[in-house]
């Protein structure tokens, strides 16, 4: 057995039957699953969930484990003390530099500490009037019978809502556009090691975290970043600005799609704002942007069981879909029961130390958009997206839609 008493402690979770089962994979069986595994790596997850729920893979020189189910989910991210030593966020770090969403120690916990306030509840609840003002304003300009394309509309107008929370002058479209550009050279790098070499992909990131930076610059005058040195404070406003409204907007448009599919949703939400909380949290339950939590086990640190250097990969989008019951039905009054803490087998924005700064934003901003949206639209989706899960879950294409009247 790979792993030790730790690991092994078995709460009866929601789906025994599948236990704690742990499935090796070989490099051969690696290399067969390889080409769908570069296309659809959320599906492949999902079929290896359905047959077991933690799973080795053995290769040469390295070691790696996808653990599934929530005991092991609960036993990684509430003790805090795997490391992000990862390839995911050596490559954010090289967009953001050392910030809060990749630094850890003394440094992290002293980050921690500044930006916990700002996006505490009460923070987050005073801002509300705000944001709806700066939604409704959004939504001002859209007119039935237009087409749109909700990918890239609702990026621009997540930003404009962290641009309204923060109170500070950036320009939203080139946030959107730098961090697309960003996000993508490093999704490609991951999917095509040949373009770690190529100096045009190379330039072109470097103009796009240059234009990024410009931005994040106008942040320093955010109180909390006066207490920062300049170099810290840029990599601070940096990391809110990438992780702060594409993760968003991603969420926002499959709660869109799944509520101009599901009519009796959306117009219940439209009344009820305890309902338009559960459809958003039902959204990021079956599409939860951040799909893939990955940590590094150090000597000295990890879990008992597993050695030092093995990367630990977990997964909100399989966990999700396969530890509820209907798991992959979309049923927002499961959250009428459903605790609002974060827990083993519903981690969206994580859990333990490490869980999202901006979990409480996020919570108010996705219903107010959809109310917001749903109040005065029906859509009549043009072209059913498939997932793209790269950095983020996207739709592939993003979500044309035509606006009908509600
Ligand atoms: C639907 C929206 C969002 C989702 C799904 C999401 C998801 C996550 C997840 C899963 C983590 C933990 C990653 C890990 O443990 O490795 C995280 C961390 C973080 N998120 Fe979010 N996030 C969202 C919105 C936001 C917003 C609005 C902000 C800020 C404006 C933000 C800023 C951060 C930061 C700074 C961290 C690092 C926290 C730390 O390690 O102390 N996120 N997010």
């Amino acid at each position: 057995m790979v792993f030790g008493s730790e690991l092994m402690v078995e709460r009866q979770a929601e789906r025994p039957e599948r236990g704690a089962t742990v499935h090796v994979v070989g490099v051969r069986e690696l290399l067969r699953h390889l080409p769908v595994l570069r296309d659809r790596p959320e599906e492949v997850l999902l079929s290896w969930g359905r047959r077991a729920s933690r799973w080795q893979i053995a290769l040469p020189g390295s070691r790696a484990c996808l653990l599934f189910d929530p005991p092991a989910v609960e036993a990684v991210l509430r003790r805090g003390s795997l490391s992000k030593r990862t390839f995911q966020y050596r490559e954010l770090e090289r967009l953001t530099g050392r910030g809060l969403l990749n630094d850890e120690g003394e440094s992290w916990r002293a980050a921690r500490r500044l930006l916990s306030l700002p996006f505490g509840r009460r923070a987050v609840e005073a801002a509300r009037p705000e944001l709806e003002d700066e939604v409704r304003r959004f939504f001002d300009g859209w007119r039935v019978g237009q087409e749109r394309e909700l990918g890239g509309e609702l990026c621009l107008l997540s930003a404009r809502m962290l641009r309204r929370f923060l109170r500070v002058t950036f320009s939203a479209r080139t946030v959107v556009e730098s961090v697309e550009q960003a996000v993508d050279h490093i999704f490609e790098r991951s999917r095509n090691p040949w373009r770690r070499w190529s100096p045009w992909a190379a330039v072109r990131f470097a103009e796009a975290r240059a234009a990024l930076w410009r931005e994040a610059a106008r942040l320093r005058s955010w109180p909390p970043m006066d207490g920062l040195p300049p170099a810290r404070a840029l990599a601070e406003a940096t990391t809110l600005l990438v992780a702060g409204h594409e993760t968003v907007a991603s969420s926002l448009v499959w709660a869109a799609l799944l509520c101009a599919e599901t009519p009796v949703a959306r117009e219940r939400l439209v009344g009820d704002p305890r309902f338009a909380r559960w459809v958003y949290q039902e959204a990021v339950r079956l599409f939860p942007p951040a799909w893939l939590i990955t940590r590094r086990v150090e000597e000295g640190f990890g879990l008992e069981g597993l050695g030092p250097g093995t990367l630990v990969v977990l997964s909100p989008y399989v966990t999700q879909r396969l530890w509820f019951p209907e798991g992959e039905r979309f049923i927002p009054e499961r959250f009428q029961s459903e605790p609002e803490a974060p827990s083993g087998r519903y981690f969206p924005f994580g859990l333990g130390p490490r869980v999202c700064v901006g979990r409480e934003l996020a919570l108010v901003e996705g219903p107010i958009v959809l109310q917001e949206l749903f109040s005065r639209f029906r859509l009549q989706v043009l072209r059913r997206p498939k997932v793209r899960a790269g950095i983020t879950l996207r739709p592939d294409g993003g979500l044309p839609v035509r606006l009908e009247p509600a």
